[in-house]
């Protein structure tokens, strides 16, 4: 008796992970809107369709996928909630449409994933924020516009083949994420709209964008308190404000932020190149390590700098040197035009002197007014090797 109990619990046993083998190799189970309502007529507030999607596919015992086909669906703020069961891919085929009118939405972020574990958002389809009508009415004392996509606690996932236009705010927004991978995304926005930062990152580690083209009215991409290893390749960027690594020193208790790597990067009419920028402020943090390496600048104001007294909304009270120590910064074959006379600018703190910048065959040249491209550089330490145009302040 007792051994026929064991026989049958461990065949039982065999048949479970059985069926999780198979599960995990077979086509995901397809979660398709249009089951639960949704409908492609742009008008439609799909909300609740979309919201029962993903959470029977988020309760599927094995890989699921929310399907969005063809067609153009307006939904307003969701989130997608996890952890969910299994892997899940997010499919959009078709448009989604926010509403026009911010009000009207729940949240102060359109579409959001929060802890999620292997998500893949995919599909070749865009997300419009549309964003015209909200640019317009912006002030000081307005209300944050909803973020377009908002990534939190989302891990070992993937966003791919996907286009985010018009964002009200930022398009992209990473916040405690890990090994997250962004490729063949495609961000826009005119250059004129404000706040439509491409892609956000906070508190996030591990992460990797290549492949990407980011034109938007903000920075390209913009590397907040928090974030490290962060690999970025074979980006376009502009119009814009570049790749920035802050602004830092805004906020008290701000975290480090160390290994970035740009390779193979092409900049075209942004207002910077590769930009380091830090309040002037006591709120003290480390940067550190970061490689920017082929580089091709075309008319860009200002190619490469790191700017310690960042005043976006002059005046700014400037008597506290930044606390931000910036250090092991090496910029390696750096190449093109720049649209202002002054190419390379490091204005770093009177307090914490920038450590090992390390320029190597720089060529930015300037045509125009003012003569040739030159170099500016204030409490700064480094060296410099190979070709250097303009020529070396370090
Ligand atoms: C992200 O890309 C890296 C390098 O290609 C790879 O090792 C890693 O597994 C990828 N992560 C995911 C979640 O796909
Ligand atoms: C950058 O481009 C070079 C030359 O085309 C290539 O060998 C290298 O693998 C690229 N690096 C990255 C990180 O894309």
């Amino acid at each position: 008796m007792g051994l026929l109990m064991v026989f049958v619990r461990v065949l039982f046993l065999i048949l479970v992970m059985l069926q999780m083998g198979t599960n995990a190799k077979i086509q995901p189970k397809v979660f398709d809107v249009t089951r639960y309502g949704a409908i492609a007529n742009g008008r439609t507030d799909n909300t609740k369709a979309f919201e029962r999607a993903w959470s029977d596919a988020c309760k599927w015992n094995g890989k699921s996928r929310v399907l969005v086909p063809r067609g153009t669906f307006l939904v307003g703020s969701i989130t997608f909630l996890g952890p969910c069961k299994y892997s899940i891919a997010f499919t959009l085929k078709g448009i989604l449409k926010a509403p026009s009118n911010p009000s009207v939405m729940t949240s102060d972020q359109w579409i959001s994933f929060r802890y999620v574990n292997q998500l893949a958002v995919n599909g070749g389809g865009s997300f419009d924020g549309q964003g015209a009508s909200s640019w317009k009415s912006i002030n000081k004392n307005s209300k944050a516009l909803p973020i377009s996509l908002r990534f939190e606690f989302v891990k070992n996932s993937r966003i791919s083949k996907i286009t985010s236009m018009n964002s009200k705010n930022a398009h992209i927004s990473i916040f405690g994420c890990e090994n997250l991978n962004i490729s063949n995304v495609k961000i826009s926005a005119p250059g004129d709209s404000p706040n439509t930062d491409g892609i956000k990152i906070g508190n996030s580690k591990r992460m990797r964008i290549w492949s990407s083209s980011i034109g938007t009215g903000d920075d390209c991409i913009a590397i907040l308190s928090g974030s490290s290893n962060i690999d970025i390749s074979d980006v376009f960027c502009g119009p814009g404000h570049g790749i920035s690594i802050g602004s830092l020193g805004k906020y008290l208790n701000e975290k480090n932020v160390w290994g970035l790597s740009v390779k193979n990067c092409t900049f075209r009419d942004t207002t910077n190149g590769l930009r380091i920028k830090t309040h002037a402020s006591s709120s003290a943090s480390i940067v550190s390590g970061f490689t920017y390496q082929n580089i091709h600048m075309d008319n860009v104001e200002n190619p490469i700098i790191i700017d310690q007294q960042y005043c976006p909304y002059p005046p700014c009270n400037l008597q506290t040197p930044s606390h931000v120590q910036i250090k092991d910064v090496t910029y390696n074959n750096i190449w093109g035009t720049s649209s202002t006379k002054v190419a390379v600018t490091f204005q770093c703190s009177q307090k914490f002197p920038c450590k090992n910048i390390v320029l190597n065959d720089i060529n930015l040249v300037h045509h125009g007014p003012g003569g040739s491209a030159t170099s500016q550089c204030s409490h700064v330490n480094g060296v410099s090797s190979g070709r250097q145009i303009p020529p070396s302040c370090l």
